[in-house]
């Protein structure tokens, strides 16, 4: 089987590749100076995408990374359905269908907080872009979704993964942290797993978002004095929630305080935010980003096999 990516993935897609022992191609991807995006599988990977299944590993962030998304799966589609049918008469113009075997691995799954129709009129972004994706792949693989609830009943198969078990490997061996908290209610899950990995206390902060830029905690009595605590999110964007949890440990007596998520969006100056606040900041590779220390390409492998497994083509 062949693991294929474009512009935004390369490095996560290596990571799967060698993880699961497959062939990585990489698809030619270039923009046209109106910024509209192309992209063309080289003629040397046709017959690979042909031959087996295909696990596209492609973000749906920024707004780019969906369109370029569903440009590879259209391409890898119409070659597996063998339309090969071209203006200059490269090549045979028609091929043998070789039936279903695409599944898009989403490492970071842009859009993903709009997981809930706030006010009447708002479109559920989350579902829509999920449908989008949908239309050109057999399955869905998506690593640490924000709330995987939205996309439980989409058109294809999604295998929900996490790399929290890496997460939590790696805080044990670099930070050894007394204890884990959850900066909201909404990360309880996960950080109460790594926590639970590492074998140490849990807490978590209840958070009210005032706006994108503003978070209050409700007060709580943690019992962090004299202790090392790692805050676990899915995901840390401005860097606001973790600040304002981190002052919250500092406050009750933490002696390090370190930050951990799976996906590092780090949003206008984050990074040197976070770190008036906390001793350390750890995230997987899911996007590009200064912090990149824990591998997700085991978790995203995980992700693909047991969709592989639940559409039939794991022989
Ligand atoms: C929200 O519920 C998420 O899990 C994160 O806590 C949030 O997106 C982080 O955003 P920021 O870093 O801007 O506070």
């Amino acid at each position: 089987m062949v693991v294929v990516s474009g512009s935004n993935s390369g490095p996560m897609a290596q990571q799967l590749a060698e993880a699961l022992g497959w062939e990585h191609h990489l698809l030619e991807t270039r923009r046209f100076p109106d910024t509209e995006g192309y992209i063309r599988i080289p003629s040397e990977s046709i017959e690979a995408m042909r031959k087996e299944p295909v696990v596209v590993v492609s973000n749906t962030f920024p707004d780019s990374g969906i369109v370029e998304t569903l440009l590879m799966l259209d391409a890898i589609q119409g070659v597996r359905k063998g339309d090969m049918q071209n203006l200059r008469n490269i090549g045979p113009q028609a091929l043998p269908d070789v039936g279903k075997g695409v599944i898009l691995a989403i490492p970071y799954f842009g859009y993903s907080r709009q997981d809930k129709r706030f006010k009447p009129g708002e479109s559920i972004s989350a579902k829509a872009i999920a449908e989008m994706m949908a239309c050109g792949c057999d399955g869905i693989a998506v690593l640490d979704l924000h709330a995987p609830a939205v996309l439980q009943d989409i058109s294809v198969p999604v295998a929900f993964t996490s790399a929290m078990p890496e997460l939590a490997q790696h805080l044990k061996d670099t930070v050894d942290p007394d204890f884990i908290l959850s900066p909201d209610k909404g990360a309880i899950e996960r950080a109460s797993n790594v926590a639970q990995q590492i074998g140490c206390e849990f807490s978590y902060l209840e958070k009210t978002r005032i706006d994108a830029h503003t978070i209050v905690h409700k007060a709580k009595d943690l019992d962090v004095a004299g202790k090392s605590v790692a805050i676990v999110d899915d995901m840390i964007a401005t860097g606001g929630t973790i600040c304002r949890a981190a002052e919250a440990l500092r406050s009750q007596g933490a002696v390090q305080v370190h930050a951990a998520c799976c996906h590092g969006l780090f949003t206008g100056g984050a990074i040197a935010r976070l770190l008036r606040y906390v001793d350390g900041v750890h995230a997987t590779g899911s996007l590009a980003n200064a912090r990149d220390v824990i591998s997700g390409g085991p978790a995203l492998a995980r992700g693909v096999r047991q969709l592989l497994a639940e559409l039939g083509l794991d022989s």
